[in-house]
């Protein structure tokens, strides 16, 4: 099972039909419509225009999804009330000649503002490419960030070969 695939069938019961979910990085909107079908309410962010391009014409047939073209570190701009479930899907947007990786400097201002907007018991879901060397950088930042501030891993997930993506579930006490 690809880390994908676990995070949408964990995070399936973690989400109720009035919840505000935010996905950090939209991609090709596989995330943003998953948690449209899920959750009330979707805020979701790119800086890529392709990867709004791709997210637009993905979920077009839903009415509940704000797509925004900025930078996940502006969340707070847009984002103005407790939040159940963040998604993180770092790195490259697939199939594209863009490179626009996600940067560690971001991912880690981006997640502090994520966790001061989540409810309490909500969740933040990240997953970490390690494949590319700015992958690994952004994994150790951030690993050490949560270890050092103890927040509460509910679950990890890795298919266990060498640098194989690892996602945290991560709950707010
Ligand atoms: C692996 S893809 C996401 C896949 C997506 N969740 C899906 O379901 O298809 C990573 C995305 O993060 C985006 N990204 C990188 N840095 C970002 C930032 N600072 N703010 C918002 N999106 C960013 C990239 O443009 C890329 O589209």
């Amino acid at each position: 099972m690809n880390n994908n695939t676990f995070v949408h069938k964990y995070i399936r019961s973690l989400i109720h039909p009035e919840d505000l979910t935010v996905d950090m990085t939209a991609g090709n909107g596989n995330d943003t419509l998953f948690l449209s079908e899920l959750s009330k309410e979707v805020i979701a962010f790119d800086i890529s225009a392709e990867a709004i391009r791709r997210t637009k014409e993905r979920i077009k047939e839903r009415n509940n999804v704000a797509l925004i073209h900025d930078s996940h570190v502006n969340v707070d701009r847009y984002v103005n009330r407790k939040v159940r479930l963040f998604i993180f899907n770092l790195g490259y947007l697939p199939h594209s000649e863009e490179t626009t990786p996600s940067k560690a400097d971001d991912t880690l201002l981006a997640f502090q503002k994520a966790y001061e907007l989540l409810e309490e018991n909500g969740y933040i879901v990240i997953t970490f490419y390690l494949g590319h060397r700015g992958g690994k950088d952004e994994f150790y930042l951030l690993d050490g960030y949560i270890r050092k501030n103890r927040f509460q891993i509910t679950e990890t997930y890795s298919q266990n070969k060498i640098d194989s993506p690892v996602t945290y579930i991560i709950r707010k006490r």
